[in-house]
């Protein structure tokens, strides 16, 4: 058996394989209201139905104001958990388990849907703009210049994120992951570059990380013991003087020590840098944090069923998380299974798609 199709169990959730759909935003709320629609139904159907063992809905923010454009899915209201919940349903009819990304977009919110070929940067107000938030009142570079964040305005984010946990517990996910990479609200405090906090917020490893370990806590304290709670960070900014490999490995032990079920290792996204972008280049960084005994998901151009194997052979990471490669092929698991040489009866097909595999092929 390929080690992609071997299950995984955290907590009281088992999912079918470790081939696992990553946080995409679709900027398709088209009521401005956070309100999933039909096309969220059919993009994440149609993956259910392609064999991942689980997908992660997309950064869904937990306030009005931690979404990153007007068109973000949102968690903050029960209209948004009763159309989550349709979706979920939907999925569980597919054999697949689904988690919701948590999110608050700080001081990269209120910004125009990163379409191809669209306006970009900062809303105006005639857009519907709206005032950000963040650690420090440093802008990222050419958006608009965030308000600082008071304790009471921290305080209130760490509620908002366990209210959305709650939601998304009801709506029926299986899981949830707390975004706190790419740049946002909770990679904001974690990064020197954008928190210049003096109190206890900021400054050390330990006043930069509290707001993310009080959000795990308020998280997990809101849905119990047997939900599975993730954590996605970016584990270098590779810029020197960020958050860097040494912290994101510090902070998964100490996620972990407090039963984080995985940590979820993409990188960059706060600043400006050089990415070595190219074929599995997250890889290393996962590994790295696997090393500290953390349950990882490895990340970024992870493309062909026998590289995914591989880094899970290697004990790189747990799971392997498939993103663009997943937008142009929503089966990607079954063609995965193919390749790979799993019998075909056991290979992640809906029933549906079982007629006439009797033969060859
Ligand atoms: C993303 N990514 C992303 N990441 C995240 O944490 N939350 C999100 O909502 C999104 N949204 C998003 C939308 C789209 C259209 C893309 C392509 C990407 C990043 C994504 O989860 C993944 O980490 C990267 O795409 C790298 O993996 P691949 O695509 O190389 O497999």
């Amino acid at each position: 058996m390929p080690r992609l199709f071997e299950p995984l169990t955290l907590r009281g959730l088992t999912v079918k394989n470790r081939i696992w759909l990553p946080p995409m935003c679709q900027y398709s709320c088209e009521g401005r209201d956070g309100v999933p629609t039909d096309w969220h139904l059919a993009h994440l159907g149609a993956r259910a139905q392609g064999g991942f063992g689980l997908l992660i809905a997309e950064a869904s923010a937990v306030v009005p104001e931690g979404r990153i454009s007007p068109l973000d899915a949102g968690i903050w209201n029960d209209a948004q958990a009763a159309a989550w919940s349709r979706i979920v349903d939907f999925v569980h009819t597919q054999d697949a388990a689904i988690a919701i990304q948590l999110a608050h977009a700080g001081r990269k919110g209120s910004t125009h849907p990163a379409f191809h070929g669209g306006p970009k940067g900062s809303l105006g107000a005639e857009d519907g703009a709206w005032e950000t938030v963040a650690p420090s009142a440093v802008p990222f570079p050419d958006l608009a210049v965030p308000r600082e964040m008071s304790r009471e305005d921290i305080a209130e984010a760490v509620v908002a994120f366990a209210a959305g946990a709650r939601r998304a517990q009801g709506a029926g996910f299986d899981a949830v992951e707390i975004h706190a990479a790419h740049g946002y609200l909770l990679h904001e405090f974690l990064s020197p570059f954008s928190n210049e906090r003096t109190d206890e917020y900021g400054g050390d490893f330990a006043g930069r990380t509290r707001m993310l370990m009080e959000t795990y806590r308020a998280v997990r304290a809101e849905v119990g013991e047997e939900y599975p709670v993730m954590v996605r960070i970016s584990a270098t900014e590779w810029t020197d003087g960020g958050f860097d490999l040494d912290e994101a490995a510090e902070l998964a032990a100490l996620l972990d020590a407090e039963g984080c079920d995985l940590i979820d290792v993409s990188s960059a996204a706060n600043v400006p840098a050089e990415i070595p972008v190219g074929p599995g280049y997250q890889v290393p960084l996962a590994a790295e944090v696997a090393g500290t005994g953390a349950t990882t998901a490895a990340v970024g151009l992870l493309t062909e069923p026998v590289q995914a194997e591989q880094v899970l052979v290697n004990g790189d990471a747990d799971v392997v998380l498939i993103g663009r490669a997943a937008l142009r092929e929503p089966a990607w698991p079954q063609r995965a299974a193919h390749e790979l040489g799993l019998d075909w009866r056991e290979a992640p097909y809906p029933k549906q798609y079982t007629r006439g595999r009797w033969g060859a092929g």
